[in-house]
């Protein structure tokens, strides 16, 4: 079997990010409310450059509100966000754009272009850092094409390169995703629940890749979660959310089962959460397992895709 993720390419990806720790992400008092829905109230957050951060919550807790404001998909009702010293949540235009580039956004649905295939859905990944006419003819550089065939390979899938991405599995396409968001050369990656359509070999696969890129590049991971296990295996630190409120911010072992009951509350039977209901069951240690889901389409020359 080969190994998971390839190390010989990595040097495409490493000294971009400041150092760990160096540079604080905050919030202050962000609120967004969709008419009287206040989906977040009032959160305030300081994140150090190169964390790994998992937010765990119920459905509608303002989980996806919150990252979706933090690469303003979404802005603010109200409360500022700061990246190094920016006031991220005012920012338009270019500085927006430049913004929306350094912080990676990886979706449940994978967002890829399904007719076009994987290698320039991956560059696609570089298209805001290009002139509008350079983009708009999908022209990529050598460069570009090198480093995304780096990509996919540190992901295990090259082999898919010249495959249309609609008909690849979902976990290879949420591979794929990951690939583009690094041709983003992001300083920060959001993920908005990005194994819940996966089954739990895979889910493994993407969690092991987004671990792996904060570990080796320090960038830093913001990550939804709908699963316990997930946030306790994976994150440094986990933020709890309950009616748009941070109620837990802290380590996983800091997470006791009070915390997990004021996040999660009770059921209609007035029962706490047992945990082992937000479990995907990620723990998986069989090899041959773990071999099927890194299965190749068989080689294809890279010379196909126009190396
Ligand atoms: N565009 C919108 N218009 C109106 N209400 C919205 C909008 N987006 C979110 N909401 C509401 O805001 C609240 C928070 O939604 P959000 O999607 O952030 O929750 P979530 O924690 O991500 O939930 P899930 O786990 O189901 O993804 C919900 O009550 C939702 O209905
Ligand atoms: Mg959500």
């Amino acid at each position: 079997m080969r190994p998971f993720l390839s190390t010989g390419t990595a040097e495409f990806f490493v000294a971009r990010q400041p150092r760990k720790g160096s540079t604080m992400f905050e919030l202050r008092n962000v609120s967004r409310r969709f008419g009287n829905k206040l989906a977040v109230d009032s959160v305030t957050l300081d994140i150090p450059q190169g964390q790994m951060v998992g937010v765990i919550g119920r459905s509608g807790a303002g989980k996806s509100t919150l990252l979706r404001m933090i690469n303003r998909l979404a802005d603010p009702s109200s409360g500022t966000i700061h990246f190094a010293g920016t006031e991220v949540s005012k920012l338009k235009g270019r500085a927006l754009r430049s913004w929306q580039r350094d912080c990676a956004m990886i979706f449940q649905q994978f967002n890829l272009v399904p007719r076009l295939d994987v290698l320039t859905n991956v560059m696609l990944g570089r298209l805001n850092q290009r002139s509008t006419v350079l983009s708009l003819l999908s022209v990529f550089s050598r460069e570009e094409r090198i480093e995304a065939i780096a990509a996919l390979e540190r992901l295990g899938i090259e082999q898919t390169a010249l495959q249309m991405a609609g008909t690849l599995s979902g976990g290879q396409q949420q591979r794929v995703a990951i690939c583009r968001a690094l041709m983003q050369q992001p300083k920060m990656m959001l993920a908005d629940e990005p194994i819940a359509s996966l089954d739990p070999l895979n889910a493994k696969i993407v969690m092991d890749a987004l671990r792996d890129i904060n570990e080796r590049e320090g960038i830093t991971v913001i990550t939804n979660l709908h699963t316990l296990d997930t946030a306790r295996n994976y994150c440094e630190r986990i933020i709890g959310m309950a009616a748009g409120k941070v109620v837990f911010d802290g380590k996983p072992s800091d997470l006791t089962a009070s915390a997990v009951k004021e996040i999660y509350g009770t059921d209609k039977d007035g029962a706490g959460i047992d945990e082992s209901m937000t479990s995907t069951s990620i723990n998986i240690a069989d090899p041959a397992a773990q071999a099927a889901a890194t299965e190749s389409a068989g080689p294809q020359p890279l010379a196909l895709a126009g190396l």
